[in-house]
């Protein structure tokens, strides 16, 4: 097996997952640098590349079942195993709580939870064959009940956000379903998978209205790709410790 650590960040041509990927191959990983669309994705790799980075662009999107597939397979057949991934893909979908539909829950669900399943199901068998393996779920702030349930805060009132917090909500207790499953198998067991908030990222998710540059946004998601064998799993972090549920 060979020293270098192989990583895939999904969603990482913009935004936190470009900031992650550039922060993980600067600490030496070699990326796959996951999007769904080739040209931004062979943009971003060179510029990464020209940062001195092992980069290398892999066309997957979350939401298609073959194209999961097709990354899956690419990574097994060059590099047999996977020692992080980052599920970093998300989408937001603006619409106040009182006029969503079922029908309108679709598409978030489709990318942050159901997309999540796809490629943690689709790429297991990689980070099984890894001898320390990290993965890391993007959630966010808005995930949090502590927070949603404090009258009168952002997070209380931000009605708009009504698909997007439910679809975080259940990536955190998916991360932990996850943890505890990986602990009561043998073959799993190495695998750490953690929850994490970028915090608000000034990115087109929020029409770069957040308060925190990528960089900053990308520090959790590297360091809990990154942590040693002693490190927690199951939980929920942003760049400065443990977050409430
Ligand atoms: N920004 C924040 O304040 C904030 C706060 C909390 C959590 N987050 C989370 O952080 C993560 C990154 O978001 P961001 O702020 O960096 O947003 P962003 O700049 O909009 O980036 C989102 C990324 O996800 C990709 N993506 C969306 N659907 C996909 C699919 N079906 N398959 C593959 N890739 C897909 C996008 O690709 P395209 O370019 O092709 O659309 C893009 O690369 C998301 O999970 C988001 O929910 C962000």
């Amino acid at each position: 097996m060979s020293a270098e650590k192989i990583a895939l960040v999904t969603g990482a041509n913009k935004g936190v997952g470009l900031a992650t990927a550039r922060q993980l191959a600067e600490r030496g990983l070699t990326v796959l640098l996951g999007t769904r669309d080739a040209e931004k994705g062979a943009s971003a790799a060179t510029e990464l590349a020209e940062d001195g980075g092992s980069v290398r662009p892999v066309r997957i999107d979350i939401a298609d079942a073959a194209s999961v597939r097709e990354a899956a397979a690419l990574a097994e057949r060059d590099y047999g195993r996977l020692d992080v991934l980052v599920n970093n893909a998300g989408m937001l979908i603006r619409k106040p709580a009182v006029e969503v539909t079922a029908e309108d829950m679709r598409p978030e669900f489709e990318t942050n939870v159901f997309g999540l399943v796809r490629v943690i199901h689709a790429m297991l068998p990689l980070p099984r064959r890894s001898r320390s393996a990290r993965i890391v779920n993007v959630a966010s702030d808005s995930a949090m009940f502590a927070k949603t349930t404090e009258p009168g805060s952002m997070f209380a009132r931000s009605h708009e956000s009504f698909v997007y917090s439910a679809t975080k909500a259940a990536v955190n207790m998916l991360t932990v379903k996850y943890a505890n499953a990986f602990l009561d198998d043998p073959e799993l067991a190495h695998i750490k998978v953690n929850a994490v908030t970028p915090g608000y990222v000034a990115t087109d998710l929020n029409n770069f209205n957040g308060v925190r540059a990528t960089e900053e946004g990308a520090r959790a998601s590297v360091h809990w790709a990154t942590v040693g064998d002693d490190a927690e799993t199951g939980g929920f972090f942003s760049d400065e410790g443990p977050m409430p549920w």
